[in-house]
């Protein structure tokens, strides 16, 4: 068996009602909060109404700040800063998928460290964030359970992550009536980021016996519940069984990070706009086969647990579940590999990846289109 060190700082409660049922958890962490979530996703979910009323009976005060965008930029989380420094909060409640919940580490640091956002990458900071308490509203992020945040850098023409164990959510709480308000857009997107993380952690270079038991697990029930997103059948069993997935699949990429598709895929949003999830859908069939070069058996292994024959099925799969119809020129995916091959968690990919490996991964994927 390989070393390993396994981490997780995150109390996690699963279930129906379970804010409810250990409000404590919440109310535990301070005298007032700073409630973190994006234009619509608090209200809508329904979480947002229940953690006020939750605060209200316990006699917190809270803050909201929903101004978070999709795919926070550094300026999003400093303005969220000042506001959670100005507020006085003792704590934080992020509420959202991923860019909520992703801003809400951010500024926890931002609150009490007087930073430039850029300097978050370098976890260039002293002061011990402000305590966070996470309700998901997707099932796909897995950030509930991470310690990393991934933020927009026009500097840098990219998204990046920083990773400090102090950002572990305290508390989080995954009630699946809470992703009832997903659309089937958002649904399928970010249930294909969560597989990307189980996938990514699965063929990546610091897997270990432990992150393999998460990653494996996480993809048998995305296998289980694949037909079903293809038929657009939400049901709350499938919900359920999708959030605890992504759970999953984070507790994998807290101990592994991810690695070139979402390295690559990180372009496609910053260029082209395209959801998170889906940009590494476009880009999973050829990352795969491209890993079975060097990897046979740990593919093979990712496509039992998906109860899938071959690359090919897989590929069937995505081309049902995303449009892969979006124009790329052959100078973008250049540019696109340049910054792809920069991000650290490129050297952590099982088959080590040039520049030009991702560009052809890219070409395949974007522009060939399956005529492999
Ligand atoms: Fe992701």
């Amino acid at each position: 068996m390989n070393k390993f060190k396994f981490q997780s700082g995150t109390k996690v409660f699963f279930g129906a009602n379970c804010l409810f049922d250990n409000k404590s958890e919440v109310t535990r962490l301070g005298k007032k909060a700073f409630i973190v979530t994006g234009k619509t996703s608090g209200i809508k979910s329904g979480a947002l109404t229940d953690i006020i009323s939750m605060l209200n009976e316990a006699n917190i005060e809270y803050q909201i700040f929903d101004k978070i965008e999709n795919n926070p930029s550094l300026e999003n989380v400093k303005e969220g800063g000042a506001a959670c420094r100005q507020s006085k909060a003792d704590f934080i409640v992020g509420i959202g998928g991923g860019s909520p919940l992703d801003a809400a580490k951010a500024i926890a640091i931002l609150a009490v460290n007087d930073i430039e956002p850029i300097q978050l990458i370098k976890n260039q900071f002293t002061q011990k964030p402000l305590p966070i308490a996470a309700i998901p509203t997707t099932a796909g992020t897995g950030s509930e359970v991470t310690a990393a945040s991934i933020l927009t850098i026009p500097e840098y023409e990219t998204k990046m992550s920083f990773v400090h164990e102090d950002v572990f959510p305290k508390a989080a709480f995954l009630d699946a009536k809470y992703t009832e308000s997903m659309t089937r857009d958002i649904a399928v997107n970010t249930a294909i980021d969560a597989m990307s993380h189980a996938i990514e952690g699965y063929l990546n270079k610091i897997a270990s016996t432990m992150s393999d038991v998460f990653a494996l697990e996480a993809l048998e029930i995305f296998g289980a519940c694949i037909e079903n997103l293809c038929e657009e059948k939400f049901d709350s069993e499938t919900r359920e069984k999708l959030l605890y997935a992504s759970m999953l699949a984070g507790l994998t990429i807290a101990q592994t990070g991810t690695t070139i598709a979402h390295g690559m895929g990180y372009s496609l949003t910053y260029f082209k706009d395209i959801p998170h999830g889906k940009a590494n859908g476009l880009l999973l069939a050829e990352y795969l086969r491209y890993n079975n070069e060097a990897a046979q058996g740990r593919v093979q292994a990712v496509l039992k647990a998906l109860n899938l024959i071959s690359i090919d099925d897989f590929e069937k799969i995505m081309n049902r579940l995303i449009r892969n119809d979006i124009d790329f020129t052959r100078e973008e995916l250049k540019k696109y590999s340049s910054l792809a091959v920069k991000q650290k968690s490129t050297a952590k990919n099982l088959r080590s990846t040039s520049e030009e490996d991702m560009y052809r991964i890219m070409e395949k994927s974007l522009i060939d289109r399956g005529t492999h």
